[in-house]
């Protein structure tokens, strides 16, 4: 069963004439991690707001576990869907860490007890909590991202949605992302990204979007190998590049699984 389905959706933001949205269709299963591809004003951030409510279709509609947004209450909505803005600055607003990770819990009625546990091992797990009483504005971009994507999966929502999670990180922060998204035990994650390395890496499956519209759909390994997608302003992975120029036949998406392959090709 699909968990998010997009039935031809349009939306157009008020006072402008062009649609960001322009009949887009899409069904995401359980277990599925998706990355959303495209180029600048392509609709990706406009999709995943309609994931969690934020937006809501002009036409057609969007359902997460078969609840059509526009009918669903969006406090409903948010607790089963987590979304990590691509700004932290726009989404950090707490006077301290502890505060910004709190939030959810509190909002959502859980107890003092629990809350003071689940803060403390999710701080932890991030790597945060000596910063527990400083507040968020004082840390450095790659810690101010973990402390959102900490102060959304504290809740465990079942769904993850992540606006360019590798914006402005440096490799070690996006290596510490993408096992965070490993370690996810929610039923489905979607992020929108322009770091194809990243795509690679971290999901199955991606969409690649143009115009508000989805161009292409599918395993990542296929999406990457049957074309550029420059069209769709789209720099394919590093690896794909090398793979193409060198003919590696085993359509490696990652460094390592390119060294694997050129050793077993000079082997033959
Ligand atoms: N708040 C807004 N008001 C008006 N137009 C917007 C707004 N946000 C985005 N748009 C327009 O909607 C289209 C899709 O934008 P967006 O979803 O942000 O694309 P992406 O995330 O792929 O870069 C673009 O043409 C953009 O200019
Ligand atoms: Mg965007």
């Amino acid at each position: 069963m699909s968990i998010i389905s997009f039935d031809g959706v349009y939306y157009t933001y008020p006072l402008s004439e062009k649609p960001a949205l322009n009949g887009m269709t899409l069904e995401i299963s359980k277990g599925e991690r998706v990355a959303l591809l495209g180029g600048n004003g392509a609709g990706k951030t406009t999709a995943l707001k309609h994931v969690n409510g934020l937006l809501r279709p002009n036409k057609g509609s969007v359902k997460i576990y078969g609840e059509d947004t526009r009918k669903t209450n969006t406090s409903n909505l948010s607790r089963k869907v987590g979304i990590v803005f691509q700004n932290p600055n726009h989404q950090l607003f707490a006077q301290t860490c502890w505060d910004e990770v709190a939030f959810a819990l509190k909002n959502f009625g859980y107890d003092d007890l629990e809350i003071e546990k689940r803060v403390e091992s999710t701080l932890r797990f991030f790597g945060l909590w000596d910063y527990k009483d400083e507040s968020p504005f004082l840390l450095s971009v790659g810690e101010k991202k973990r402390l959102t994507i900490a102060s959304v999966l504290i809740y465990e929502p079942q769904i993850l949605v992540l606006d360019e999670p590798t914006a402005g990180q440096d490799i070690e922060q996006k290596k510490k992302i993408g096992n965070l998204l490993s370690s996810f035990k929610g039923e489905a994650v979607i992020a929108s990204t322009h770091d194809m390395d990243f795509a690679a890496r971290n999901f199955s499956r991606v969409v690649i979007m143009s115009s508000g519209k989805i161009v292409a759909d599918g395993p990542t390994r296929d999406i990457f190998y049957m074309g550029d997608w420059k069209s769709a302003g789209i720099l394919e992975p590093q690896t794909v590049s090398i793979a193409k120029i060198t003919g590696i036949s085993s359509h490696p998406l990652t460094s390592e699984e390119f060294v694997e392959a050129f050793k077993e090709e000079v082997a033959k």
